[in-house]
């Protein structure tokens, strides 16, 4: 029986067991008027100061202090942990629990992915010794695109014979069904004649992973140029292209400063890594959806988009950057010259060159300001004035009034037109920003300091003991992992070693024990952490119940955090009177934009 009961169904079962009448069944209950008293039955006491109040159906005892609700007293006087309280409720009242009983569905359906899993890493690794074991043309190929056998191995690269039924013979030899086979994409079915087949033949394999690093599906190239240049596996129960980013398994342990790195192509990812980038990702051939964004948001602070220089990058950009920009992610943009994308870039500049690049990538509005660059000639009248329209429209979506002033002066500078003329059509006649109310932002109120109030001293602690409970409450409730781990992560966690509890809990809850002891065999850096965590008292919190709202009060701590941090950083800035005043103001705006937008942050989090 799962216990993740919804907040219906406890409501259900509160509104059909009568407080008083429950306690009656146990103690007896003096009732006058709307008083109810009894004696407690949680210590020992000679006159009643056991309370029942039936309008709020709660306890309490003015005695020992023990209070609750109905599930509480059952709980308490039962002796049961709140599943078995639940169900006897539930039963006493004659509410069945069978549709909320999901663990053994859970349970199917975590086997059959895991069969999925193990069925494509046994698939990569077939394609993988086809390619390395022997001579083949995709090997030649590939060593001719510069890729080391280290690179190779590390991203588990393949190949795929150009026969029919090689890899369907080999697994069905091996004991598979086809319909595993067709399940995991790897044969299809021609549907007339009813003949299955491999689906890659004469193709380099990309196995893609999730991020745990499981096998989820595959791209293969073709040798030549062909079309379609890459054949992807179909969706299936566990592959679903819009919520992957390529490379994210390996990116995810090298995010420096929140930073990654959105390409387009596997290539780009795999010849990025091997000259060092280890922090960049690929959205697989569709275009950037808002599952990507999700993961993105999951993972970084910042964003740097490098898609191919070509027509079709441009727009890919284009599209990714209206996903980004309304978002906390710090987005920058970098254009690679004559048409290369990062791969072919990296190859023929080397990689000081990409370094150089990389740090003058450009902010989304200068990208926006270049994009209009290029499309209106500013050497005729009419496209100036095209220009100017852009432009202005592109300020006008700026809300920081400072932001706004920065881009104006610099386009006065970078483009000879006029901040006169500009402020006129952003703010109308009189050029003026209209003054508004409660103007939190702007870099006077960053100096005066009134904006950065240290996170209080209360919110730590709690945000320290909301860990500990939650950590305990996974592990005393190893059946709600699963459920857990879809709506938060170890990064989550600001406490060092609880981060890596956690960590260590979703990693191995499915294959091995995730008993405290044993853990602390395994992790002895952790013993003092777990023990902590231990001794944190969860009896009396229906965590099940209010779960959402750790989770939202954990992530809302962790941005209170970044934001502190942020803070600190501009604190120092001010402080340092050794730094140029234009850089420190302009550093200062930065550091602000990022404030603000972990502001809107949290008040998206409020339930
Ligand atoms: P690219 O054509 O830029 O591929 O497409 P690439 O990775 O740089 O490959 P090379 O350098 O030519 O070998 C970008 C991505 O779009 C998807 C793939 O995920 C590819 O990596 N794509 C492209 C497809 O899914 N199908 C296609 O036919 C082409
Ligand atoms: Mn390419």
């Amino acid at each position: 029986m799962g216990n993740f009961f919804p907040d219906e169904l406890i409501d259900e079962i509160k509104a059909r067991n009568d407080i008083v009448d429950i306690i009656s069944n146990y103690i007896q209950v003096k009732s006058k008027g709307s008083s109810h008293k009894a004696l407690c039955p949680f210590h020992n006491e000679k006159t009643p100061s056991f309370v029942i109040n039936r309008d709020k159906q709660i306890f309490k005892c003015f005695g020992c202090g023990e209070s609750g609700d109905v599930i509480g007293f059952v709980m308490r006087m039962e002796n049961l942990d709140f599943v078995e309280a639940i169900k006897l409720l539930a039963q006493n009242s004659n509410i069945s629990l069978e549709q909320y009983d999901t663990s053994d569905t859970m349970k199917r359906e975590m086997v059959e992915k895991h069969a999925l899993f193990e069925l494509n890493k046994k698939a990569a690794v077939y394609f993988y010794n086809n390619l390395t074991k022997q001579a083949n043309p995709a090997l030649d190929y590939l060593k001719r695109r510069g890729l080391t056998a280290k690179t190779i191995k590390s991203f588990g690269l393949g190949y795929a014979p150009n026969n029919w039924h090689d890899l369907m013979h080999h697994f069905l030899n091996a004991g598979y069904s086809i319909d595993d086979l067709i399940k995991c994409g790897l044969v299809t079915k021609d549907n007339e004649k009813k003949k299955q087949y491999d689906r890659f033949r004469n193709r380099i394999m990309f196995p893609i992973f999730d991020v745990r690093g499981n096998v989820i599906g595959f791209g293969g190239r073709v040798l030549n140029d062909a079309l379609p240049k890459y054949l992807n596996s179909p969706e299936t129960s566990i592959f679903n292209k819009s919520n992957t980013l390529y490379g994210l398994n390996f990116a995810r342990r090298h995010i420096n400063d929140g930073r990654l790195i959105l390409v387009e192509g596997y290539m780009d990812v795999i010849v990025l890594h091997q000259y060092g980038y280890h922090n960049c990702v690929a959205a697989l051939g569709t275009s950037f959806t808002k599952g990507h964004l999700q993961l993105l948001q999951k993972y970084a602070s910042e964003v740097i988009i490098c898609f191919d220089g070509d027509a079709a990058g441009e727009k890919a950009t284009q599209r990714a950057t209206e996903l980004l920009q309304d978002t906390r992610i710090n987005v920058k943009v970098l254009v690679l010259e004559d048409n290369m994308d990062p791969d072919d870039f990296i190859k023929q500049k080397g990689k000081f060159a990409f370094e150089e690049q990389l740090k003058a990538a450009i902010s989304l509005i200068e990208y926006k300001i270049q994009t209009a660059k290029n499309k209106w000639p500013l050497n005729t009248s009419e496209g100036k004035i095209q220009f100017i329209k852009a432009v202005v429209s592109i300020i006008k979506e700026i809300k920081s009034p400072v932001e706004r002033e920065v881009y104006v002066q610099k386009i006065e500078k970078d483009f000879g037109v006029s901040k006169n003329v500009l402020l006129m059509e952003i703010y109308g006649k009189d050029g003026k920003q209209p003054v508004e109310k409660n103007q939190k932002y702007t870099s006077k109120n960053i100096r005066d300091n009134k904006y950065i109030e240290a996170v209080p001293l209360v919110e730590q602690k709690g945000h320290i003991i909301a860990e500990r409970q939650l950590i305990k409450f996974l592990l005393t409730n190893p059946d709600m992992i699963a459920k857990i781990e879809e709506k938060i992560e170890p990064e989550d966690f600001l406490i060092g070693s609880y981060r890596a509890l956690v960590e260590y809990i979703f990693s191995n809850y499915r294959i091995a024990s995730i008993e405290p002891d044993h853990i602390s065999v395994e992790l002895p850096q952790l013993k003092e952490s777990i023990k902590d965590i231990l001794d944190t008292d969860i009896e009396f919190i229906d965590i099940a119940k209010t779960l959402e709202k750790y989770i939202i009060n954990l992530k809302r701590y962790k941005l209170l955090y970044e934001q502190k941090e942020l803070q600190q950083q501009q604190m120092s800035l001010i402080q340092n009177k050794k730094l140029n005043k234009e850089e420190v103001e302009k550093e200062l705006l930065t550091i602000g934009l990022k404030i603000m937008k972990i502001n809107t942050e949290i008040q998206k989090l409020q339930p």
